[in-house]
């Protein structure tokens, strides 16, 4: 479980959330979860379906109540304030736009003040958006693409020092999404507003935010900027979900070297290996080479070619490798690099394990 330090802090910090405990009924939703949030931070809350992300969301935004722990915006207790007294806006997963109201009704909704100023805001808030021309539209005739730029434009009206956006995109479909995440990430870092977003999508994570929050059952398994979470995962649940990985069971000879069916490995891991000790390594597809032509050496075998797809910018290959004890690996290359490669009788390729790109995690205790 990580834990934050929730001493040293300063004026940079937007919201300290500290021991939060979510149960509902006997189902404990959320465990003693502790995060700090920077001024002008983008977070994403990233993790499986189930997992708490939108329960600590609406806690944070007063829409659900914790059973423990505090949170603490910009220096004020808020953990007992209702949702109206908080300052933030928010946006969810489905429009939730008001289908009778136009745009501009829509956006306007929680400002108070004059009409003309309330008018003005309109105007500036659709410039923002890009859709400066939609004002006397009603929400059913808008794409769901815009329909979630004018909820992030309500969202943002009351110029909130703290954005929440739950899973925002995940109803449109693909190209949208992908603009979208660009616009809304620009948007963030010209307003500077602190935004925590909850996502279950890894790509939509590691694009968009400054730091990942990679929650599961429950509990936050890692808090990282997205190159630490995906370059040194501190989980095999991280691992896993955050990014493909191919593991492989090995049994270690001494502190940095596995016997691995008739082969031995190097492993240039930061964890030591025990040695006498079954260990899971781990590899990323893309960090296993495969050879234009086979030459002897420690760290290669011969894969046998079991499957080859296109996928998109690059190709992925399955192969097995007798000598590693059978074990099938999953390989990402370029098209150059497929090009480059000669599939020998039987479809056999030189596969390259890099000692620096193997690594292990301590053993895990038995559940
Ligand atoms: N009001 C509730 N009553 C009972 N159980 C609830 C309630 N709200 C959430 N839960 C349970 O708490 C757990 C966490 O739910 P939550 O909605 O926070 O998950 P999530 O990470 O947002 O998942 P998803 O990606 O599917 O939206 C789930 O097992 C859910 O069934
Ligand atoms: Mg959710």
């Amino acid at each position: 479980m990580i834990r934050e330090s929730t001493t040293n802090l300063n004026i940079a910090t937007e919201l300290q959330i500290s021991g939060i405990q979510k149960q509902f009924g006997a189902f404990t939703a959320l465990h003693d979860i502790s995060l700090n949030v920077q001024k002008s931070e983008f977070v994403c809350l990233l993790g499986p379906s189930g997992c708490g992300k939108t329960t600590l969301l609406r806690i944070i935004a007063g829409l659900e109540t914790a059973d423990r722990g505090q949170i603490v915006q910009t220096g004020r207790d808020i953990t007992h304030a209702s949702a109206a007294e908080r300052d933030y806006g928010i946006v969810f997963q489905s429009y939730a736009l008001f289908p009778n109201l136009t745009v501009a009704k829509n956006i306007a909704y929680g400002l108070k003040g004059r009409a003309q100023d309330k008018d003005r805001r309109v105007i500036e808030l659709l410039e923002l958006i890009g859709l400066p021309a939609i004002a006397e539209k009603y929400p059913a005739q808008l794409s769901g693409g815009q329909q979630q730029r004018v909820a992030l434009a309500r969202a943002l009206a009351t110029s909130p020092n703290l954005l929440l956006l739950d899973e925002p995109l995940s109803a449109l479909d693909a190209q949208v999404r992908e603009h979208l995440r660009g616009e809304i990430k620009a948007l963030q870092q010209k307003l500077g507003v602190t935004t925590i977003m909850v996502t279950h999508d890894q790509e939509e994570a590691l694009t968009m935010a400054d730091r990942i929050v990679v929650m599961n059952h429950g509990v936050i398994e890692q808090i990282g900027t997205p190159a630490e979470i995906y370059q040194h995962p501190a989980s095999r649940f991280v691992a896993d979900f955050v990014g493909h990985c191919n593991w492989l069971h090995a049994h270690a000879v001494d502190s940095h070297r596995v016997r691995l069916g008739e082969a031995e490995l190097n492993i240039n891991s930061e964890t030591a290996l025990t040695a006498g000790q079954n260990h899971e390594l781990f590899i990323r597809p893309e960090d296993i080479e495969l050879l234009p032509q086979w030459r002897a050496g420690e760290q290669l075998a011969l894969g046998k070619l079991l499957h080859l797809e296109l996928i998109g910018s690059v190709y992925r290959l399955r192969l097995s490798v007798a000598l590693w004890a059978g074990i099938e690996l999953e390989v990402v290359i370029s098209h150059r690099e497929l090009a480059q490669l000669r599939f020998a009788d039987g479809q056999l390729i030189p596969v390259y394990l890099p000692a620096e790109k193997l690594r292990c995690f301590a053993p895990e205790r038995a559940a």
